[in-house]
């Protein structure tokens, strides 16, 4: 396991360029090394903004869509062209807008009756198409939650411990929307190649600093679980998401493309 890589932006505007810029580049890097990018995308506010900056030129031209393969971290239990739905998001503000093959896009289904049955399915699609035991993803991202959840991984819940699963179904969530969710488990999470957060806000502020610089208490701060077994693991923060933390003036460089 690497150290944290910690970057900090002044605003949130920058760090969605910066971090689809950083998408891009991982791509790129990964589809020269192994002819093919996998990413998993995540729900919530921060990534569509991001999302929208993939979807236009230049960024939407570089990237090497059809070798380019989009899974998600987490869904909820919702019909796929609900408001709610995270397929939908990433489709409003993205998928829609490039030329990525119908079949490279995975989206998690919930709506059959059996949500455990679902989830199980997902991880065999995940197996049957990303090498590794577990698969080894190159980018994951990930979102952490005002409770300092990330994916539908919620502080105290059994879905925390699970050891053998690669993705599991959640009760309701204790956030809205209240519905059930499938999530991937640290298991799949910490076998990627990079976990990329992607935290703005100053509502986030106080859980970032309990995460990052408070003591160790994963069952009640899910975020402190993302540990890549033999990966990198980046948070990228706007400032006032990074405010409270204590070392952690804006980094000027952050935005040199070398850094980021
Ligand atoms: C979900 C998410 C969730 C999200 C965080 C942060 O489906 O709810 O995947 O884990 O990433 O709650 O969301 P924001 O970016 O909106 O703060």
């Amino acid at each position: 396991m690497k150290a944290a890589r910690i970057q900090i932006y002044p605003t949130p505007d920058a760090l969605s360029d910066a971090a689809a810029l950083h998408i891009v580049e991982q791509a790129q890097k990964a589809v020269t090394a192994r002819d093919r990018f996998t990413i998993a995308l995540s729900g919530g506010s921060t990534p569509r903004a991001v999302f929208e900056r993939l979807a236009q030129p230049p960024l939407r031209d570089q990237l090497p869509w059809d070798k380019t393969w989009v899974f998600w971290g987490d869904e909820r239990a919702v019909p796929p062209d609900s408001a709610d739905s995270n397929y939908r998001m990433a489709c409003d503000a993205l998928l829609s807008h490039v030329p990525i093959p119908r079949d490279n896009v995975k989206p998690i289904l919930t709506q059959g009756h059996d949500l455990d049955a679902a989830a199980q399915h997902y991880a065999r699609v995940i197996q049957g198409f990303v090498p590794g035991t577990p698969p080894r993803f190159d980018l994951v991202l990930l979102g952490m939650g005002p409770d300092g959840h990330t994916a539908s991984l919620f502080p105290r819940s059994p879905q925390l411990h699970a050891i053998d699963e690669l993705v599991v179904a959640t009760p309701e969530a204790p956030l809205k929307p209240h519905v059930r969710r499938i999530t991937w488990t640290f298991r799949l999470i910490n076998a990627a190649a990079e976990a990329v957060f992607l935290v703005a806000g100053a509502d986030k502020a106080d859980r970032v600093a309990e995460v990052l610089e408070g003591p160790s208490n994963p069952r009640a701060l899910p975020s402190q679980q993302v540990v890549p077994i033999d990966g990198t693991l980046i948070w990228m923060f706007d400032q006032a998401a990074a405010s409270k933390l204590g070392n952690s003036p804006i980094d000027p460089t952050a935005l040199d493309p070398a850094n980021a």
